[in-house]
């Protein structure tokens, strides 16, 4: 009876809801080189090829857009020699647009650029010019980004806008973020045992449902997506209702 033999293949997500948008802060780096006895800037090349991989399998599971946190706006206050390793790593993984252009995603920098170097921006330009017409996952990437910077960049544009006090709304103000158009973040993940948003999407995480899991970030595989997703399946989730 060979169907007895047959091992039919069941995919760990099989008959659960895939989130529409997952947020992450990719947190870790710092202790999983420390714990490996090299500098801070080995545990962020680990991180950046956790985060591609990680990006990769999102896409491949139908997410519909990753947010991914990078580098905040307090991030700057590190020592030089690391910032300058995270900005050379960023040049290294926004200056292959093909790279994200091959598994169709559309990629994004969410924050305020206006401090990032020449290079990174014209990089950021290209990229997000060569991925415009993508249409598998949108793919954020947080880069000088901080959420109260991005409510005050938002307040200001109203102001820009000649809006009236009455014009302002949930609505108008949600219009003017950097995700303008995307749906809230279902699940805003973060590895490391932290636990805290750290300025992360702080408007758009009302209410996203949080899940902290005790592994660093370059050691994170697709299964702590699954797990994530299986753990997101068991919430109940209410938005203020009953
Ligand atoms: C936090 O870990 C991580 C960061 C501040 C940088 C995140 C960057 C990457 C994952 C790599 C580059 C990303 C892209 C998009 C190419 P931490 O250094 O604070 O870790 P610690 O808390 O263990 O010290």
């Amino acid at each position: 009876m060979k169907w007895l033999q047959r091992k039919e293949k069941v995919s760990p997500l099989d008959g659960l809801t895939i989130p529409a948008h997952i947020g992450i802060i990719m947190d870790g780096n710092g202790r999983w080189a420390r714990k490996r006895g090299l500098p801070r800037k080995a545990g962020h090349s680990a991180g950046a090829k956790t985060f591609m991989d990680i990006c990769k399998y999102c896409n491949r599971i139908g997410v519909q857009y990753l947010t991914v946190y990078a580098f905040s706006t307090e991030n700057w206050k590190r020592p030089q020699k690391e910032v300058d390793a995270l900005m050379d790593l960023f040049k290294r993984y926004l200056g292959d647009a093909s790279q994200y252009k091959d598994e169709n995603v559309k990629t994004r920098i969410i924050g305020d650029r206006t401090p990032l170097d020449g290079e990174i921006n014209a990089l950021i330009d290209n990229l997000e010019a060569e991925s415009k017409d993508c249409t598998g996952l949108t793919l954020n990437i947080a880069v000088n980004y901080g959420g109260r910077d991005e409510i005050v960049h938002a307040a200001r544009a109203l102001v820009r806008q000649g809006l009236s006090p009455e014009q302002i709304d949930e609505q108008s103000l949600e219009r003017c973020l950097y995700t303008a158009g995307q749906p809230d973040p279902d699940i805003i993940l973060r590895p490391s045992g932290e636990k805290r948003l750290s300025n992360f999407m702080i408007w758009q995480a009302a209410y996203s449902e949080f899940i902290f899991m005790d592994v660093l970030w370059p050691d994170f595989t697709p299964a702590h997506i699954d797990e994530a997703i299986r753990e997101y399946n068991h919430r109940n989730r209410r938005f203020g209702g009953v």
